[in-house]
């Protein structure tokens, strides 16, 4: 038994105390505990990973935007032990041999745990995938990829047939009906073109399935977020979405969907967040080339990265007193564990040995230079973060001193 010692986020607390980790399981939580090895951490603080339920790793076919390994190092960096990856990659995983064929590709290449989802697509045979998914991701606005979905008789077939698998099912939810498609030369452009209505009205057309297992993602407004809670739907919401307006810059690197919304409109939505309105992070880390998001506005493609990012910025605003450890721990790690059914989250006996150490006294400046994403660029350059120190996944130590020592031992969750 390998024992690490320090301060526990243990049953909501931060306490003195010790871990003791076995075949990748906690089995103690103790006081004091005697291993084979005891690593002392001393006053830092001992975090359960985290998991993010929205990466697109393009793996397979756009590996040079993105690939498992690269990916999961940017998310080991990160604090985060587990990744949820999209299914909009080429080609994408709408069956069971697509979804076979994925998993094939990425086995042995990654640094975390991972799970997949599959998209909904017309006809799609949702009993072939479902076991081995982490679930289901529905498309109700045009974005990367060519999964969109949102005639309401595909919208209703789709969400009823994937609800009664048990799975829970992740919606883009961006009415594609009222989407423009005006050009644009700037972020209030793309706004105009995705206004904050669609979003409303994809999550109000919502209600029939109401107290299924939908999760929202990447949510830009405390109406939706609302609503959507209204419906007993889980939510999602991104750092960026949180941290930046529509006049943040016209660089298409801040060119995403959903759009980043105006001053008002995101700064009511941080305050949702505050007031632990959203239930969990998902970074929706959505790698371009540069060259790629240094296009034109118009043609650049959507996506911002920040898997490796959002929780070191978020333990910043903890140290900060902007947001509580508590908080913090729930919407990274604990509230995503239970809505995708997995047993991580949490320090606990039983659960997976996830976790992440962090030394307060370590804030450092993001730079995109020392960032393991293959996209060379942060919208958060310059922004304060506490990276990890330590990282174990699974019972191995993956991150030591702030440097990766680990092998591509993640596993797939839903195997
Ligand atoms: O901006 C986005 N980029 N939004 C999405 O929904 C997809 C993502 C991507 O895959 O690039
Ligand atoms: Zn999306
Ligand atoms: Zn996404």
């Amino acid at each position: 038994m390998i024992v690490i010692e320090g301060r526990i986020f243990y049953n909501g607390s931060l306490t003195q105390g010790a871990v003791g980790i076995e075949d990748g399981k906690i089995t103690d939580v103790k006081k004091v505990l005697r291993g084979d090895r005891n690593i002392d951490l001393g006053d830092r603080i001992i975090l359960p990973g985290a998991v993010d339920p929205h990466v697109h790793f393009r793996d397979p076919g756009m590996t040079g935007k993105e690939d498992f390994v690269s990916g999961s190092t940017a998310a080991l960096y990160g604090g985060v032990t587990c990744v949820l990856d999209m299914p909009n990659t080429k080609p994408p995983v709408t069956d069971a041999r697509s979804l076979d064929d994925k998993k094939r590709t990425i086995k042995g290449r990654s640094f975390v745990d991972y799970g997949l989802f599959a998209a909904l697509t017309k006809g799609c045979d949702v009993l072939s995938m479902a076991a081995k998914v982490a679930g289901f991701k529905l498309f109700m606005g045009s974005t990367t990829g060519d999964l969109l979905m949102n005639d309401p008789s595909d919208v209703h077939w789709s969400i009823t047939a994937a609800a009664r698998t048990g799975k829970r099912i992740s919606i883009h939810a961006e009415d594609d009906s009222m989407i423009h498609r005006n050009e644009e030369k700037n972020n209030r452009d793309h706004l105009r073109n995705r206004p904050v209505s669609a979003e409303h009205n994809a999550i109000s057309r919502l209600s029939p399935y109401k107290g299924m297992k939908v999760n929202i993602c990447h949510i830009t407004d405390a109406h939706s977020a609302a609503l959507a809670s209204s419906f007993g739907f889980t939510t999602e919401v991104t750092a960026h979405h949180l941290l930046f307006d529509d006049s943040v810059s016209d660089s298409g690197e801040y060119k995403v969907n959903p759009p980043l919304r105006d001053r008002k409109t995101k700064d009511a939505l941080y305050k949702a967040f505050i007031d632990d309105k959203i239930t969990m992070f998902g970074s929706d880390h959505a790698p371009h080339t540069i060259d790629e998001k240094q296009r034109i506005y118009n043609d650049a493609p959507s996506g911002i990265p920040g898997v490796e990012t959002y929780v070191p910025m978020m333990m910043d605003m903890v140290k900060r007193g902007k947001i509580t450890v508590q908080h913090l721990v729930k919407m990274s790690s604990a509230a995503p564990s239970q809505a995708f059914g997995i047993k991580k989250g949490m320090i606990k006996k039983g659960y997976d040995a996830d976790i992440a150490v962090y030394d307060m006294r370590l804030s450092k400046r993001i730079r995109a230079r020392e960032l393991h994403s293959k996209a060379s660029y942060t919208p958060y350059e310059g922004r304060d973060a506490i990276f990890p120190d330590m990282v174990i996944v699974n019972g191995n130590i993956q991150l030591k001193d702030g440097e990766l020592c680990g092998d591509m031992t993640g596993r797939d969750m839903f195997e």
